[in-house]
């Protein structure tokens, strides 16, 4: 590609034909400030050029131009802040306030809004235009995403990330002109249509049209019940972002002091989904292993990602049977606790609330799903624990590192890996290959299937078999894969999928990575490191869950795990 020079307000500059101008000016470190553009996962450009937030004047040019989606050119002089383009962008700024409510402070998306940040960085004091307002009606319908037109700016970046992203398409722009809105076919509720609550459209959306379902008043009025015993379980991916809402650099584990900070906010125990990841795995394994020797429906699917689920059920009905029959690590936490624990620790289980702190929207939909809507009483996310440490006037950086409550807080290193990508397959398959082989594995890192790439494929020697092993992060590749399945194109034994890109480090509660993903190579380092200084790495060898098998539920797919750990899909009609 041949190279053009350009000046950027008086600066030259040479860069590659075909660079956008805001590119251009990134290069030399000059901001121009964005709405609608936005760089989303695996190099997907979302560049509608439809804000005018990012205007800049060219020499020669009558009117400004969008820098998002104009190119540069040989020889062109460009000045970013002419007061020309300073006013029109502010215009633009003030004319979008003009019709959204000005209701910040009550705002789930307060002190995170980007329309709130322009704002303020363009030293906005006044509503300079005023006029009728837009009013939709909101879309409370579903238990883990709401809906709020009234903030919506339309700028299609959940559009992108719902059916370029993940192939969903759910959301889309209806209607022309001033009435334009964003939003599922024919105005359904979200809860009616085919959302996989992956909650990806809430992390890339720049206000607070889209947001998480708050729950924690529900967490507060637990606690400060006085009959009740609460317990809380914490994802691993949380750990690896938590730091990150109070101003920590990204890739840093903070496990102790999130689990001080829980014991403070008053929980009776702190527990960790990690205990329940090893189980997950002590099942999963069994299964794969079951259905390997006795001529079962291969590859196997796992089944940890409640936003994966959701899809299969309504896209894939025909491989029901395909997916491993166990339920995630939170549910089988959630069973665990109120069935085993408390008969241990003669509690009635009825006065007992388990909450879940989750990076994930789609685990508060899981929780509710009918077939298993006992197990966990209330999630949040890893944004709504910070913002419950802060409301509690924690000192978060001043605390001490604690240790998780025994025993169920008691797990290995490979548990920790459900976090990322390809975290799940690699703990499946340090158990599986000692259970088949019957040898010590010496070796616990399988580095062939760990990285960020969408699809990712081995072949794994165990003793004289070859399993074939893959892996797809995001929904669109999970198409991929399931289209292989279908047509009978692939030969794999075991296939770990994750909703979003990256896996749960990336989930749709985790802290806003506002188009820098380098973030979630950062949360994956933190995590594998937390694997890497784990005295025990493989979930077999987890005591806490030999003494379970032992204690109450014999071995892996006994009828009482079966009865407690697993669960069954339903085909779900798109309306
Ligand atoms: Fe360039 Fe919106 S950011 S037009």
């Amino acid at each position: 590609m041949s190279l053009v020079t350009v000046t950027i307000n008086d600066k030259k500059l040479q860069v590659e034909e075909g660079t956008s101008i805001l590119e251009a000016a990134k290069s030399a470190n000059i901001y121009i400030p964005t709405l609608c553009h936005m760089n989303l996962h695996g190099g997907v450009e979302h560049n509608p050029g439809s804000c005018r937030v990012c205007v800049v004047e060219i020499e020669g040019r009558k009117n400004l131009a969008p820098s998002c989606n104009t190119m540069v050119a040989e020889g062109m002089v460009i000045n970013t802040n002419s007061i020309r383009a300073i006013t029109s962008r502010r215009t633009v700024v003030e004319l979008l306030l003009s019709d959204h409510p000005q209701d910040c402070l009550l705002c789930e998306k307060n002190m995170h809004c980007e329309l709130q940040a322009l704002a303020a960085d363009m030293g906005i004091r006044e509503m300079k235009y005023k006029g009728e307002m837009s009013t939709f009606p909101k879309d409370f319908s579903s238990a883990s995403i709401e809906r709020n037109l009234d903030k919506c700016i339309l700028c299609r970046r959940c559009v992108t990330a719902c059916g370029k992203i993940q192939t969903v398409s759910v959301l889309s722009a209806v209607n022309r002109g001033f009435h334009t809105i964003i939003s599922p076919a024919f105005g359904l509720p979200m809860v009616d249509t085919n959302c996989t609550f992956c909650g990806q459209c809430v992390s890339v959306c720049p206000t607070g049209a889209l947001t998480q379902v708050n729950n924690t008043t529900k967490v507060w009025e637990a606690l400060n019940h006085k009959d009740k015993f609460v317990i809380v379980q914490t994802a691993p991916a949380v750990r690896a972002a938590l730091g990150e809402c109070f101003g920590d650099t990204s890739g840093k584990a903070v496990t102790g002091k999130m689990v001080a900070a829980l014991r403070a906010m008053g929980f009776d125990k702190v527990f960790d989904t990690d205990f329940a990841a090893d189980l997950t795995i002590m099942e999963e394994a069994a299964e794969l292993i079951d259905r390997m020797n006795n001529g079962g429906r291969l590859p196997m699917l796992t089944s940890c990602c409640p936003a994966w689920i959701n899809y299969f059920e309504h896209e894939f009905k025909d491989m029901l049977d395909v997916p491993s029959s166990c339920k995630s690590p939170q549910q089988m936490f959630g069973a665990i606790a109120k069935n085993y624990y408390a008969k241990k620790m003669n509690l009635n289980p009825e006065n007992m609330v388990v909450v879940s702190v989750m990076p994930c929207l789609a685990k508060k939909y899981e929780a509710s799903r009918e077939e298993m809507k006992n197990d966990v009483d209330i999630v949040i996310s890893t944004r709504e624990l910070a913002k419950m440490i802060k409301e509690a006037g924690i000192s978060f950086h001043s605390l001490p590192n604690e240790e998780f409550d025994s025993f169920l807080g008691e797990s290995t290193g490979a548990s920790v890996l459900f976090g990322v990508t390809g975290g799940v397959m690699e703990a499946a398959l340090r158990t599986a290959y000692e259970w088949i082989t019957g040898e010590g594995l010496e070796n616990v890192e399988f580095s062939m299937i760990r990285g960020l790439d969408g699809i990712r494929e081995a072949t794994v020697q165990i003793k004289d078999r070859e399993v074939k092993a893959a892996i797809a992060n995001g929904l669109g590749n999970a198409r991929i894969l399931l289209n292989k399945i279908r047509n009978g194109e692939a030969d794999y034994q075991i296939i770990e999928i994750m909703a979003c890109p990256g896996g749960c480090i990336n989930g749709g509660g985790q802290p806003y990575l506002r188009g820098d993903y380098e973030v979630l190579k950062r949360r994956a380092g933190a995590l594998y490191e937390e694997d890497q200084n784990k005295p025990i790495r493989k979930s077999h060898e987890n005591p806490a869950i030999i003494k379970l098998y032992e204690e109450f539920l014999d071995k892996p797919n006994s009828e009482i795990a079966h009865h407690l750990l697993h669960t069954q899909y339903f085909y779900k009609e798109i309306s």
